[in-house]
């Protein structure tokens, strides 16, 4: 029995270690295979920058838990990849507790302030606004400046989550990060890629541009950014608790920025801010338990119902990114994505059928409508319009410690560099989040979403996600991947595929995170497939089904941690930096 187990063990980590990079999407080549897979028998964190895998490492090595290690890769993340997430924005987190098996489910996303109203981005026109700042028409105001900005929620999370089961002090934690803004780190390829796109916003807002842009000019590779700023707001949370960020000082200059845009979020907005938990979604795929975010996001419960409908059809049968798999699987996320524009929404606010979306019935009818050699009609689907290409930002991160128990997080303040806006003297960067609402039902963000009623701007109300941060656990009930990625609506769709290579095409962790993806999402009418990911017949002969493809780069960027007997497989996506750390 000890001999078939080790011997399993040793298979499995002989896969492990001869996953072909040959097969991976060649978007960065030129980086060695240690530094994006990697195992450890205790412990394992898989992040999108080594400093926050770092960080969160060092923790575990001072007897710290996932908890601990969660809050510091945490504020080290929102200081190495300002464009990504930060104290300015918000996220969800999972925390699995080994001992109790359960998992508590943390959501810190921003919260619409006060002021907010349901036709605040539409002109009398009913056409989306530009915002105005100093006399600059700067476009899209539900994306840049002040107006975009929904009350963060970050800082309030990860305080709550990490005194509920950490063990190390908030000062233990928070340091590193604190250092690392305050002596700087380098820029790289993908921070100083963002700072350039998003140079024209970021050069209307002095103090956006004194730290990204000093000298006038963007930030380039190899430049050290420093953080002073953020380093002080840092130090403030340490000495205070929350209270530091959402009281006093660092309240007050952000109080101010918001009035030099003559926006919305005041005083009582932050103090008001308040930390929801709520109960994870359960589910289950060929005998695997799946835990996923509930609403505010809408990614578990879609996650789940893709889930539910293609348990229905012989997925590993059909191969990977064949004809047959990718039409019903497009199918399926098809009819997912044309529920969450209708039925999604803050459940605080509108009634979301979950129970209902995540039966197993009702799946079994959805299935019922997919003709396996056709796609559904055009009446079905309607007209969409284009998405924009995917922006760099939101950030995932997985971890688990010695004893077993498990965080699943996901971060974000939305598009690049959020609204372009930092909160003067604090050095963070605010959000844009309010565009995660329907600004008007049926005109789609900035990720092509478009939605409805259900998740309409209302004053303290939370915009839909698609942040999916999510656990899957094998037959046995243990902890099999922990698991999740940015990417807008891709998140859904990247943490989905992850799951099917790893549970129907059996592959090792890195072929799983790294084949090529494909991506639908009802509205607009477009499977988009990874450039080559699909063979130059494969895409005919969709297209004939009446697909219609777009090539694009790439979709999400997943980091994730995968139980092998004993050991922990720690994998960062090469779509985008990562780099996962065990010990
Ligand atoms: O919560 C959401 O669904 C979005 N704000 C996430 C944005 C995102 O992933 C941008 N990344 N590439």
């Amino acid at each position: 029995m000890k001999f078939t187990r080790c011997f399993l063990m040793l298979v499995g980590l002989f896969f492990v270690s001869c996953t072909s990079i040959e097969t991976f999407p060649p978007y960065q080549k030129h980086r060695k295979r240690t530094e994006f897979i990697t195992t450890g028998s205790k412990g394992m964190i898989s992040t999108s920058h080594r400093l926050a895998s770092k960080a969160g490492l060092d923790m575990l090595k001072m007897g710290g838990n996932a908890a601990d290690a969660a809050a510091a890769v945490s504020f080290m993340i929102s200081v190495v990849r300002p464009q990504s997430t930060g104290i300015g924005g918000g996220g969800f987190m999972l925390y699995f507790d080994k001992g109790t098996k359960s998992t508590s489910v943390y959501d810190f996303r921003e919260r619409a302030p006060f002021k907010a109203s349901r036709d605040m981005y539409i002109d009398k026109q009913g056409k989306p606004i530009d915002f105005i700042y100093k006399g600059h028409r700067i476009p899209n105001a539900s994306v840049n400046g002040h107006l975009a900005v929904g009350t963060p929620g970050l800082v309030a999370g990860v305080i709550e989550a990490h005194s509920k089961h950490g063990k190390l002090s908030l000062a233990k934690v928070i340091q590193p990060a604190i250092d690392t803004a305050r002596n700087g780190f380098k820029v790289y390829i993908r921070l100083a890629e963002a700072i350039k796109r998003k140079q024209q916003v970021l050069n209307k807002f002095e103090a956006s541009k004194k730290i990204f842009m000093p000298n006038g000019r963007p930030l380039k590779v190899g430049d050290t950014l420093v953080q002073k700023d953020l380093a002080w707001t840092l130090e403030q949370t340490k000495k205070h608790g929350r209270d530091g960020f959402y009281k006093g000082k660092v309240a007050k200059k952000i109080v101010a920025e918001m009035k030099r845009g003559k926006r919305l979020i005041r005083k009582n907005d932050l103090i008001a801010y308040n930390v929801k938990t709520h109960k994870p979604v359960v589910g289950t795929y060929r005998g695997h338990k799946v835990i996923s975010m509930p609403p505010p996001s809408s990614g578990g419960i879609h996650i789940v119902q893709i889930l539910n409908i293609l348990e229905g059809y012989d997925i590993k049968g059909m191969g990977h990114n064949t004809t047959k798999s990718a039409h019903i699987i497009t199918e399926a996320m098809r009819r997912a994505f044309a529920d969450r524009a209708k039925y999604l929404g803050d459940p605080a606010f509108t009634k979301v059928p979950q129970k209902g979306l995540l039966s197993k019935q009702y799946a079994n009818k959805l299935r019922s409508t997919i003709n396996p050699k056709k796609v559904a009609s055009s009446k079905e689907v309607g007209a969409g319009t284009p998405a924009a290409y995917e922006s760099p930002s939101t950030t995932h991160f997985s971890i688990v410690d010695k004893w077993g128990n498990a965080v699943s997080s996901t971060q974000t303040i939305n598009y690049t560099f959020g609204s372009g806006v930092v909160a003067a003297g604090t050095g963070v960067v605010l959000n844009d989040e309010m565009d995660d609402f329907s600004k008007k039902p049926g005109v789609p963000n900035v990720f092509g979403l478009v939605g409805s009623e259900a998740n309409s701007i209302a004053a303290r109300k939370t915009m839909l996600s698609s942040m999916s941060p999510s656990l899957v656990f094998d037959k046995n009930n243990q902890l099999l991947l922990v698991v999740g990625s940015p990417g807008g609506p891709t998140i859904i769709t990247a943490t989905l595929q992850t799951i099917l290579n790893t549970i129907d095409h059996r592959m090792p962790l890195a072929d799983a995170v790294h084949a090529y993806r494909i991506h639908h999402q009802w509205l607009p009418d477009q499977l988009f497939y990874e450039q080559n990911g699909l063979e130059y017949n494969t895409i005919l002969d969709l297209q004939k089904m009446g697909h219609k493809l777009t090539p694009k780069d790439a979709m999400g960027s997943v980091q994730a941690i995968r139980r092998v007997g004993k050991k922990w497989v720690g994998v960062s996506d090469t779509r985008r930096e990562g780099y996962p750390l065990g010990y």
